[in-house]
């Protein structure tokens, strides 16, 4: 099981903007950041997506402030970015988190449905982005951009997703380049498989869970936990000379190749 291993209020006084932050991998993204003592806000296309988040962070003690936008549109981006600077004062760490998935063989994928993920994933983290620079810039902000394994191979059934996130995977380096020089840290983190996911029920048919934790090296698979304590390290000070770089937290899997065997 994964330790906690980060003192609270490690992120006090600093300031999240989480994208997909309501539900999965980026909602415990969400209440990790909260717990670590920042005040967060989190964006979804939809509200109902949001309060239950929302609900969850303030029982426990934090501050967060929902905004419904489509990271696809950057207008209703911008003005989710202004809303939350309004709302908290500012923002110092943005998580791109926001990813759209299904199972489709590329013989069978429309344009569209290609267009789709790329348009969320990919445009979405740039959008994102773009829209904080400016506020990131002031702050000497950072920003975590959530990505996957598949891409490093080849996952049938997954050439959308695999082609937006190695979108992401070049976004996150241009920018590391780009904006360290402004003071801004750009990371990214590749989860594996991780348990309880809207990814995991959609991509992994049950009766192939077995097989698939005995290709894991570490024998188990993820927790959302185990992605909660990377990203409030890349978020802390403790991570202040990283930058460019996506961390794996998959143990091992994406080493052992994408079949079953
Ligand atoms: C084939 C599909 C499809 C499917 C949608 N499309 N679902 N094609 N198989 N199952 C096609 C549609 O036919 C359409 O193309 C196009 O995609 C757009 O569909 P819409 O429904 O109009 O789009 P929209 O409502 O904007 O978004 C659809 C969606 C989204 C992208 C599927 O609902 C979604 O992904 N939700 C899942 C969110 C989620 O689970 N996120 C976590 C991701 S996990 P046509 O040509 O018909 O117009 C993740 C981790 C990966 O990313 C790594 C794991 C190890």
């Amino acid at each position: 099981m994964a330790n906690k291993v980060f003192r609270e209020n490690i992120l006090q006084g600093k300031v999240a903007f989480v994208t997909g932050g309501g539900t999965g991998i980026t909602g415990g993204v969400a209440r990790a950041l909260s717990k670590a003592g920042a005040k967060v806000a989190i964006t979804s296309r939809k509200t109902e997506n949001l309060e239950p988040m929302k609900k969850t962070i303030e029982d426990g003690g934090g501050e967060c402030f929902a905004v419904a936008s489509d990271v696809r549109d950057y207008e209703a981006v911008e003005s989710a970015i202004a809303a939350t600077i309004d709302h908290f004062g500012k923002i110092d760490i943005v998580v791109n988190g926001a990813a759209g998935n299904f199972l489709c063989k590329a013989s069978e994928l429309s344009a569209n449905g290609f267009g789709t993920v790329v348009d969320i994933d990919t445009k979405g983290t740039f959008n994102v982005c773009r829209a904080s620079y400016e506020e990131l810039k002031k702050n000497g902000g950072q920003i975590i951009n959530i990505s996957a394994t598949l891409h490093y191979l080849a996952t049938p059934m997954q050439i959308h997703v695999s082609a937006a996130k190695a979108g992401v995977d070049a976004i996150t380096r241009n920018l590391a380049v780009e904006w360290g020089r402004k003071g801004i840290r750009v990371n990214g983190i590749a989860p594996g498989p991780i348990e309880d996911t809207e990814g995991m029920k959609r991509l992994l048919p049950p009766q192939l869970k077995e097989a698939l934790t005995r290709k894991i090296p570490l024998q188990r698979f993820g927790l959302i936990e185990d992605i909660e304590n990377s990203a409030v390290f890349l978020a802390s000070d403790g991570a202040s000379y990283i930058n460019g770089v996506t961390l794996v937290v998959d143990g091992g899997h994406w080493l052992t190749g994408t079949g079953l065997g």
